[in-house]
């Protein structure tokens, strides 16, 4: 398996869901996992960051794996940004995987294999690679243009350590790369044997005379000792999810981009293992657990849950977290009430983080945070004013209001948004409470109204 092409595929998966949460960039702990009061983009809900931080701690190790962990709290309480906020904070090579619990019933798969695959992108795989590359300082570049104007360029590098210097051939290839990186002789340069790839090091200290010393931006270093050719280690990582869509024939890795991934077959898979399991053995590779966040998770229904308990039980697991805002409920495709609607077996492997209802004065922030976020100038009575909102019907709500007070501010040409535009929308748009009022209010004019037993309607 060619590893390099692993690498230029990489960064498709890594897409979030964020648009909400755009004001989230990490946890807002300190280097001791000590929540600070505000902080990227963070506030209040303590207990739960600091949670969360010690989750994510084990998960960075990378040798505690297997865990789940459950968010369990009223809606609007930050649930989904706490785990936003996880993902932000994860090193780059820890994957992190999220998805709303009732994706897997959309998928044109079957359940099962769309939690494989959400588990299996949730795990990485560190590849260790010793790559054959030259290291040297240009003495002279030679390019020949052909005598007719066209055709094949060829060359000639000459590079040279303290102890040694040698002639090379250089054909079309690598003297484009030479001359788009603009490489001169007294450079030094790394030139990877596989790929061709070139790159500068920086200026030779023995030509540091030659050079303006108010030219600023360059790097300069030494000659490098010893031989021309080296072999050097070179890591990446990828998912396994990758590995597999990479390598299923039917799929290729153009499938990676589209997305449109299908099934994989369990032999592909059972390869994988054994391949990867050998690299471990040879001490090439080595797995990160990383994170995978199912939202909503009492949407899930029992053959999931029960698929869930048997997946955490495999050796290369993620981090489970996941997010609930039920109590005591049905768990779906059962006639059993249990609490936040997961089987007591799973139940029995969580730990359980809860989130808090908000503070006025939280409120207060995370709304001056988002108007930050969302570029909107707020007159302090008109912030007041968006927090009692908050608090009366639901922050999501008053969150919602910024951009369309902003836009009826903006309207009237002026700067900043005052309580008359916030007024002005909470008149257009409705909040739950009170469009719940309304339908009752004129409930026999709807087709099929009914609204008087809400609760029954609630359930799944
Ligand atoms: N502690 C917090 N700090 C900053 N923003 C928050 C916080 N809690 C919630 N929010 C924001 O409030 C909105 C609602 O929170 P959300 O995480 O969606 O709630 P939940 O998932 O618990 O229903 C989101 O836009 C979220 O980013
Ligand atoms: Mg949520």
């Amino acid at each position: 398996m060619d590893s390099k092409v692993l690498t230029e595929v990489r960064d498709t998966t890594r897409i979030e869901r964020v648009s909400a949460h755009s004001h989230i960039r990490g946890l807002g702990l300190s280097d001791e996992l000590e929540p600070r009061e505000t902080s990227q983009g963070m506030v209040g809900q303590k207990k739960a960051r600091r949670g969360a931080g010690v989750m994510l701690q084990m998960a960075k190790t990378g040798r505690i794996a297997g865990r789940a962990v459950l968010i369990a709290g009223q809606p609007g309480t930050g649930k989904t940004a706490i785990a936003m906020g996880m993902a932000q904070s994860l090193g780059k090579d820890t994957p992190f995987t999220a998805m709303g619990a009732s994706e897997i019933f959309s998928h044109d798969m079957s359940k099962t294999e769309a939690l494989t695959q959400a588990f299996r992108k949730s795990i990485g795989v560190r590849i260790k690679e010793e790559a054959e590359i030259l290291e040297g300082e240009v003495v002279e570049i030679e390019v020949e243009r052909p005598a007719t104007g066209s055709g094949q360029k060829i060359g000639k590098l000459t590079i040279k350590t303290t102890d040694m210097e040698t002639v090379y051939d250089l054909g079309q290839k690598m003297i484009e790369q030479i001359t788009k990186e603009k490489i001169i002789a007294g450079d030094v340069v790394s030139i990877d044997k596989a790929s061709g790839r070139v790159s500068k090091l920086g200026r030779s200290f023995t030509r540091a005379r030659d050079f303006d010393a108010s030219s600023g931006s360059v790097r300069f270093v030494q000659c490098p000792e010893g031989e021309l050719e080296k072999r050097k280690e070179v890591v990446h990582t990828v998912t396994l999810h990758e590995i597999d869509v990479i390598n299923s024939r039917a799929q290729g890795y153009l499938a990676l981009f589209s997305g449109d991934t299908g099934e994989i077959t369990s032999e592909v898979r059972n390869q994988i293992n054994k391949k990867v399991a050998e690299w471990r053995e040879q001490g090439k590779a080595d797995i990160i657990p990383g994170v995978l966040f199912i939202d909503e998770v009492h949407m899930l229904d029992i053959e999931c849950f029960s698929f869930l308990n048997r997946a955490l039980e495999d050796e290369m697991a993620p981090i489970m977290v996941m997010a609930t805002n039920r109590g005591v409920t049905r768990i779906r495709g059962t006639d059993y009430k249990t609490a936040h609607g997961l089987p007591t077996d799973l139940l029995d492997r969580l730990i359980i983080i809860r989130t808090e209802p908000y503070t006025e004065d939280e409120l207060r922030l995370i709304l001056k945070t988002r108007c930050e976020e969302e570029d909107v100038n707020m007159e302090d009575m008109a912030l007041n004013v968006l927090t009692k909102i908050a608090n009366d019907s639901s922050l999501r709500y008053a969150i919602q209001l910024i951009t369309p007070a902003a836009l009826h501010a903006k309207r009237k040409k002026s700067k900043q948004v005052s309580v008359e535009d916030v007024r002005k929308c909470y008149g257009l748009f409705m909040d739950e409470k009170r469009s719940t009022e309304y339908l009752k209010e004129y409930e026999e004019h709807f087709l099929y109204g009914e609204v008087s037993d809400r609760t029954a309607k609630m359930e799944i």
